[in-house]
């Protein structure tokens, strides 16, 4: 192994241009994957592979240190924490990893993934303070080898480390610099990244001077996060890379690729504000402007908020992010983008190193041309584009273009917000691209000759110009395409319309095939290698071997494929299949589609009361004494105790009280103050009798200062319910929503406290007690359970003791409290087949939410008139085969009655056998 390991050692280098592997230039096109967004280790493959045949060619990976850190010095990368295991699976795929593991990564997970333990540990975090610097030199001590011996430099995928994450505010050069110093102890030898924010005006931008990277990259996100309004343009700017150092590739570390639903527009929104016509225009824009040959997009796929992963202020349960797959791993609109454009960028070798140069005019000022020009080839690609890129409004134009094989004048025209790059001066495999006004998908050289794949926007006219030293053959195969030869030049005109078919051949070169398409055609191929597959749902690898090529593809319905192959036999998904071979030299083959499923209705509910802490005669002589009187919170409490739940070690999900005092019997209210973070509540009950809910406190504006009455509540005491010099009890049960996060480096917000920060029953000494999560879940992980009486006692778990639970529906209206319900499910999903489960909730009537627990796994938190109602079940934590227990906890503020839940089915394909 050892061996093995040096000769696939690679050396990693860069210039200004792009990264460098052996020697050879590499465009790193890469997309965002969060592996603690999906608690399924089966589908990190399912997902990649996914990214993979879209043609991105590595990923961008932040490593979350509160994923993997219950307590200091405790460390989890075992199960879906096994990290070492996802970058294997890079490894395999052949996907290059940009390894960021923080220590700060922002990313909408609470604390941005600080570790809770860390809010009770004094000193700033991301500062050099050294209580800080042991905790985080103990993260990286852990997370670095891990990372290190998966490097390029030893065979592996990393080709980048990424230190810190938009460390722009309140900044430390000697903690930025120590994470690297760290890094290089613990054997990092590959480029050092960091992603700025925003644009080069935020400072330092880790360019030059103390704590510099070797690849300062920007992150940009111009579409803003305005879900709502998917139609405006460009909110947050020109979306244009910046260089930041003279001796480093242009790198777009995080470009946006989907949107956070501050709004809460509903995802299906964030899809559509950075949708196809978003991505062709600024995308584009920006690799040609920029010259950036470095690109990381956020998010390929953004997964679920599952447990009490999600920073609460900026996002619910879902984290679909309008991403090209989505949280149900379905390929969508945008992920055809991304693949016509992923093709072309890793196809065409000469965009590696690129130049200004001076773009062909177009002689109408509404149509913009912007060139760069490859100065060892002379590979030309110029941006059509409008001059007004918000516009929506057609044009043409003429160029006038002066390319390395002679000067070109071609129309071209944009329907709509559109953008285009097109070729020039090109050596596509045997053949000379002289100039094309359609755009290039990919090309490839199989069975004694090439192929290329050109499109265009549907209906609109292209040409294409290659070379030849003598007139060449040219048979139309399907069609409509006008063919002239003069002066050398091949000149093919045609419009736009389903999927053309040229032959070239006969003059002592390997003939061409051209197949020139819509934009649909274009996005209908697949490559894997040498092999174009189309007509496929998609097509995860094609591998060809002594004369057959095993395609291994996804079906979503009965059809009729085409491999265009040097080889003669086929199979698929393991099987050989009967094919024959097309006029256009393909291998023909049919496929059937998955079968229809059926997901089974829930019944045989069993229910059972959770909230026996409100009773008063409820024994709490177990629980911890909130008695503490200092706290390292910025914030501290007006008056003691510290009721904060992190400093008694409850990070996560709800915490009970119990306050017990002795009554005067003039008690006419009770005044609460909680920080829940936003969306949570808390809810009060006194001797037993409920006195209502509040809405918990949350911190709405990074700079506002420190609320001084956070989450208030004032709730009246019934008359007669407290009598004179008897003891009382004050139940109150607080959610936690999620830690913020720390992205201007302050250390306030990420150490605001959750759980009470304020009580006063009149004068009245009150002795508290509280209690959240008990055991801690090693499989699940710190952040799956919460201290609910029922996630204390393991009523979420499969195998818990409801034998003595009773019969009922959760569409019974309920009083306020906490009622857990659960059933048992019973899968038969056919096995070749991938669905995927949602769990959907229907809106009931009350202020109430539901958490769901899926066999044991919190997958979720629905919230009665909230935006979210369909909650993804991934494969993996769900058996698709076998019995599944579902357990609901529903938390009611107020007399309800709960809609309906059911499964349903997010989509259906026929996939291949586990690899
Ligand atoms: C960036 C940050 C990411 C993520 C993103 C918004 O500023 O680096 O971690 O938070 O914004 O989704």
């Amino acid at each position: 192994a050892q061996a093995d390991a040096q000769a696939d050692a690679h050396d990693v280098g860069y210039d200004r241009h792009s990264l460098i592997v052996d020697g050879k230039r590499v465009l790193l096109w890469s997309g965002e994957f969060h592996y603690f967004r999906l608690p399924s280790p089966e589908l990190w493959r399912d997902v990649l592979e996914k990214m993979k045949a879209a043609g991105f060619n590595g990923v961008s990976l932040y490593f979350n240190w509160g994923y993997h850190s219950p307590a200091p010095g405790s460390y989890d990368f075992t199960g879906v924490r096994d990290v070492d295991r996802l970058l294997r699976l890079t490894e395999e795929l052949g996907l290059y990893v940009v390894a960021r593991p923080g220590p700060y990564i922002n990313a909408e997970t609470t604390g941005g993934g600080l570790p809770a333990w860390l809010k009770t540990v004094p000193g700033r975090a991301r500062s050099s303070d050294p209580e800080y610097t042991r905790a985080y030199r103990e993260w990286l001590a852990n997370i670095d080898p891990i990372i290190a011996r998966h490097q390029v430099t030893r065979g592996g995928s990393v080709i980048a480390y990424n230190a810190e994450n938009e460390y722009a505010a309140n900044t430390d050069a000697a903690y930025m610099e120590d994470i690297q110093r760290q890094a290089r102890a613990h054997g990092i030898d590959v480029p050092i990244t960091h992603n700025q924010c925003c644009d080069a005006s935020w400072t330092p931008t880790w360019a030059s001077g103390q704590g510099a990277v070797q690849i300062p990259g920007v992150d940009d996100y111009p579409q803003s996060f305005e879900c709502r309004e998917p139609a405006v343009w460009g909110t947050w700017g020109e979306g244009v890379t910046e260089r930041l150092s003279p001796g480093a590739p242009v790198y777009a570390a995080e470009y946006q690729a989907g949107a956070i639903d501050l709004f809460r527009a509903g995802y299906d929104k964030c899809a559509e504000l950075t949708g196809p016509r978003f991505m062709k225009v600024y995308y584009k824009s920006n690799l040609i402007t920029s010259g950036a040959t470095m690109f990381g997009y956020y998010m390929a796929f953004g997964g679920t908020n599952w447990g009490r992963l999600g920073q609460p202020n900026d996002v619910y349960t879902s984290y679909d992010y309008g991403a090209p797959i989505t949280e149900n791993r379905r390929l969508t609109a945008k992920y055809d983008e991304f693949k016509r454009q992923g093709l072309f960028v890793t196809s065409v070798a000469p965009l590696t190193r690129t130049e200004p140069a001076t773009a062909p005019a177009s002689g109408n000022p509404s149509v913009h041309t912007e060139a760069r020009a490859n100065p060892d080839t002379g590979t030309q690609f110029v941006l059509v584009r409008h001059a007004d890129r918000t516009t929506d409004r057609d044009e043409s134009a003429d160029l006038t273009w002066d390319t390395p094989d002679g000067t070109y004048r071609l129309p071209v025209h944009l329907k709509g917000r559109d953008a285009k790059i097109l070729v020039a001066g090109y050596d596509m495999g045997g053949q000379r691209l002289a100039a094309t006004t359609s755009e290039l998908l990919t090309h490839t050289t199989t069975g004694g000759r090439d192929i290329a794949v050109l499109y265009g926007t549907e209906g609109v006219a292209g040409t294409t110009v290659l070379r030849y030293g003598t007139r060449p053959d040219v048979k139309v195969l399907s069609g409509s395409v006008k063919a002239s030869f003069a002066g050398g030049d091949l000149r093919l005109d045609y419009a736009h319309e389903g999927l053309a078919r040229v032959e070239i051949s006969g003059v002592g070169r390997r003939p061409l095939l051209l197949l020139l398409g819509t934009e649909k055609e274009a996005a209908g191929f697949w490559r894997s290698g040498d092999t174009l597959v189309r007509g496929t749902y998609l097509v995860r690898s094609a591998r060809v071997s002594g004369g057959t090529v095993a395609v291994r593809a996804d079906l979503d319905r009965p059809t009729e494929f085409e491999i265009f192959t040097s080889a003669r036999r086929a199979t698929l998904n393991g099987r050989s299949i009967r094919t024959r071979t097309n006029r256009s030299g393909a291998l023909v083959a049919r496929a059937k589609g998955p079968r229809p499923v059926r997901l089974p209705a829930l019944k045989h509910w069993r229910g059972a009361e959770g909230a026996p802490e409100a009773r008063p005669g409820f024994d709490d002589s177990s629980w911890t004494a909130a008695d503490r009187t200092t706290t390292a919170s910025p914030i501290k409490p007006k008056k003691p105790p510290v009721l904060y739940a992190d400093e008694y070690g409850f990070h996560h999900g709800h915490v009970w009280y119990r306050g017990h005092f002795t009554a005067t019997g003039d008690e006419s209210s009770v005044k609460l103050n909680a920080i829940t973070g936003k969306g949570g509540v808390y809810q009060v009950w006194l001797n037993g009798r409920y006195l209502g809910s509040a809405a918990g406190g949350e911190q709405k504006d990074a700079d506002a200062p420190v609320n001084e009455n956070p989450g208030p509540g004032t709730f009246d005491v019934p008359p007669g319910l407290l009598a004179e010099g008897e003891g009382a009890v004050l139940s109150v049960l607080v959610e936690n929503m999620g830690h913020n996060d720390d992205w201007t480096a302050d250390d306030v917000r990420h150490k605001q406290p959750r759980g009470l920060v304020g009580a006063e029953v009149t004068d009245n000494p009150v002795t508290w007690r509280i209690q959240g999560t008990r055991a801690p879940d090693r499989l699940r992980g710190p952040l799956n359970t919460g201290g609910l009486h029922g996630e204390r006692n393991g009523w979420h778990l499969p195998g818990a003791p409801t034998g003595e639970w009773t019969a009922t529906s959760p569409t019974r209206p309920v009083a306020p409290g906490v009622h857990w319900y659960t059933t048992q499910v019973r899968l038969a999903l056919p096995r070749a087949q991938d669905v995927p489960v949602t769990l959907r909730f229907d809106r009931g009537e009350g202020r109430y939410r539901a958490l769901v627990f899926v066999n044991g796994w919190n997958l979720g938190e629905y919230v009665n008139g909230g935006i979210q109602r369909d909650f993804t079940l991934p494969g993996g934590i769900l058996d698709p085969r076998g019995r599944n227990t579902l357990t609901i906890a529903v938390i009611t503020e107020e007399r309800s009655k709960p809609g309906g839940i059911a499964l349903s089915a997010a989509g259906n394909v026929l996939r291949p056998g586990p690899h």
